[in-house]
């Protein structure tokens, strides 16, 4: 079951959350370079690309996106549903997960410098999790179903 995000991290989120978009682009890009070194990972995106046209760019942005909604992640149902069906598609698993948290992070970083302290990093970190353990438990679904 995911745990609630306590009402400091979800504080620290909100009030870095505009900083953090308004270099989006750059976060974005540097958290591909991060990402990509690892080839299986990299081959996830080849095949989803081929089948779909889309750019994976979607994905960090939406990450960006929900971490400034953490707190009403309820009325993003429909956006987490089709997110999950396309993971689904994609054939994304939970070991899938760690790999993007562990490039998103440290591009913020990467990008921000100092303004992204250790204690900022962290609740970014804990917001990820959140929204990737409710992720995690549609795709369970999803593939049980189809199973
Ligand atoms: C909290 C974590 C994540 C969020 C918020 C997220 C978000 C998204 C979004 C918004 C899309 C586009 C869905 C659409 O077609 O409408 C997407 C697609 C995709 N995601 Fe994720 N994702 C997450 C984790 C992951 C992980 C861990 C992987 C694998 C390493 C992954 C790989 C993909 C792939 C391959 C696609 C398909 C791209 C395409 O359609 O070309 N995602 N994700």
């Amino acid at each position: 079951m995911t745990q609630p995000l306590s009402a400091e991290t979800k504080a620290i989120v909100k009030s870095t959350a505009l900083a953090i978009q308004q270099h989006g682009l750059a976060i974005t890009t540097r958290m591909y370079e991060r990402l990509f070194v690892d080839p299986d990972i990299k081959a996830l995106f080849d095949q989803a690309a081929q089948t779909s046209g889309e750019q994976p760019r979607r994905l960090a942005a939406a990450i960006l996106a929900f971490a400034q909604n953490v707190d009403k992640l309820e009325a993003r149902a429909p956006a987490i549903a089709k997110i999950a069906h396309r993971h689904v598609e994609t054939g994304i698993r939970p070991e899938h997960y760690p790999a993007v948290a562990n490039a998103l992070l440290p591009a913020i970083r990467d990008v921000l410098g100092d303004a992204a302290s250790d204690k900022v990093l962290t609740a970014w970190g804990e917001a990820y999790w959140f929204l990737a353990d409710v992720l995690i438990g549609e795709e369970a679904a999803l593939y049980e179903k189809a199973a």
